[in-house]
Formats: structure tokens, sequence, C-alpha cells
């Protein structure tokens, strides 16, 4: 058997290839920037969309709460996803919509993080998105009272039986507690990681003042120590 102790060596030496951010390299708004990256993500992250959301309730004395969700929608306007509105998170939200996202891209030693505001999409976009889920998905969303206690998983089954019986032979619709939040960023920053724990990193904020961003908005482009 290989002794632990040599293996914590190999890890300490071993050598990581970091690409350099530079200050000439980051695009001129963050939109670009993400999408840049984003694509640049698709191949060495398994789930690129996979990303971390906190939230908060200030009368809450637990504190925040973070969580992984999936990135459904990207563009000038922001990052969207979709959820239970009635979940914890939905109810953090409904308590302050301040929110921040985290992208954990390790296998490129990048990281993005958005802080932002929280809103709901309209209720034809998340009936867009809900019609093109896979049916298992739709009654799945139906079925589920997201983040409250459920006293086993057969529970679960008969709540999922229920409601495949109850729209048998018919479309599916969308429950009115199911649907998709749009964060609107406040800023974001770029995160490259570099040799001596010595990381680029670069934080883009509107000059414009209140948020939360408008795709109109001007930018202003800070690099933070590491
Ligand atoms: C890879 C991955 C993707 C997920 N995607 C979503 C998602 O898109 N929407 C969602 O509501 N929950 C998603 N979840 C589950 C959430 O992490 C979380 O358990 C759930 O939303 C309840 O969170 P809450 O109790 O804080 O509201 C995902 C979990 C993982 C690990």
């Amino acid at each position: 058997m290989t002794d632990p102790r040599s293996r914590m060596d190999s890890l300490a030496h071993q050598r990581v290839e970091y690409g350099a951010l530079g200050a000439a390299d980051v695009a001129a708004d963050p939109y670009s920037q993400f999408a840049q990256w984003y694509e640049q993500a698709a191949d060495p992250v398994r789930e690129p969309n996979a990303m971390v959301v906190a939230t908060a309730d200030p009368d809450d004395p637990r504190g925040p709460s973070a969580r992984v969700v999936l990135l459904k929608g990207f563009s000038a306007e922001g990052f969207v996803f979709f959820t239970n509105y009635d979940s914890a998170k939905g109810r953090q939200i409904a308590a302050d919509n301040r929110i921040a996202l985290v992208f954990p891209w390790h296998d490129m030693h990048r990281q993005v993080r958005v802080r932002g505001i929280a809103v709901r999409t309209s209720a034809e976009e998340s009936d867009e998105y809900f019609a093109k889920r896979p049916r298992g998905a739709q009654l799945g969303a139906v079925a589920s009272r997201q983040s409250e206690p459920v006293e086993s998983r057969e529970a679960l089954h008969r709540a999922y039986d229920r409601a495949s019986a109850e729209y048998e032979g018919r479309e599916v619709p969308r429950p009115e507690f199911w649907g998709g939040y749009l964060v609107r960023p406040v800023e974001i920053e770029f995160w490259q990681g570099q040799a001596n724990r010595f990381h680029d990193r670069f934080l883009y904020r509107s000059t414009e003042g209140t948020p939360p961003l408008d795709a109109g908005d001007r930018w202003t482009i800070t690099r933070l120590n590491p």
C-alpha cells in the first residue's frame, strides 16, 4: 500500500499550469467576459452550468444559506435559474432579494462570483421553460413541496403518482409555485488561479450607481489583490 505521506508529498509538489488573466485580456464588459469563459469551460468542466447560489433572510438567526442550482439562461440582463418559489431559497429571496452566485470552475483554476438582485422571470418565460422539461421532471415539480419535511420516500412516490393520474392524457401545467429567477448583477468578479497563490482577480462594477445594472451601463474594471 502507498504510504499516505508520500501521496501528500506528491500532491504538494504537483505542478499546475495556470493561464494568466491580464488587464489587457479582460473584455470591456463582464457579460462578454463571462460568455468567453463559459464557452472555454464547456470541455474541461463537467457541469459548467452548476453554480452555487447564496441567499439570506435577515431575520433568520441561522444566517446565510447556499446550494447548487443549474444556470438555464444567460444574457446581458443577467443569469437565470429555475426552482420552487416556496422553497427555502424562494422564501429567503422573498425576504431579501440580494443574492450571490459562484461558478466553481476548479478544473480550469477559475471562479466567477456574482452579486446581484433576484427578480422572478415573467410567467411566460417560466411557462416556456417548464413546457420544455421532460414530463417526469414536470410531474416531479408538481409533486414536490421543495424543502418541506416528507415522511418517507414512499410518500414522495405517492405524491408523484397522484400528479401523474391527475394529468393523464394531457399536458402538465406549470404550478404557480414553480418558476425562474433572473439574477441582475451588481458586480461580477473573475478569478484566475496563479502560481504562488498570486491569483489574478478582476472586479467589474457599474459606474451608474444604484443596482441592478442595466445592459447599457458603463463598467469600471478593478484588479484586486489575491
Ligand atoms: C448539480 C445540482 C443541480 C441542481 N439544480 C437545481 C436547480 O436547477 N433548481 C433547484 O431548485 N434545485 C437544484 N438542485 C438542488 C438544490 O441544490 C437544493 O437542494 C434545492 O433547490 C433546495 O434548496 P433550498 O432548500 O435551499 O431551497 C441541484 C442540486 C445539484 C447538486
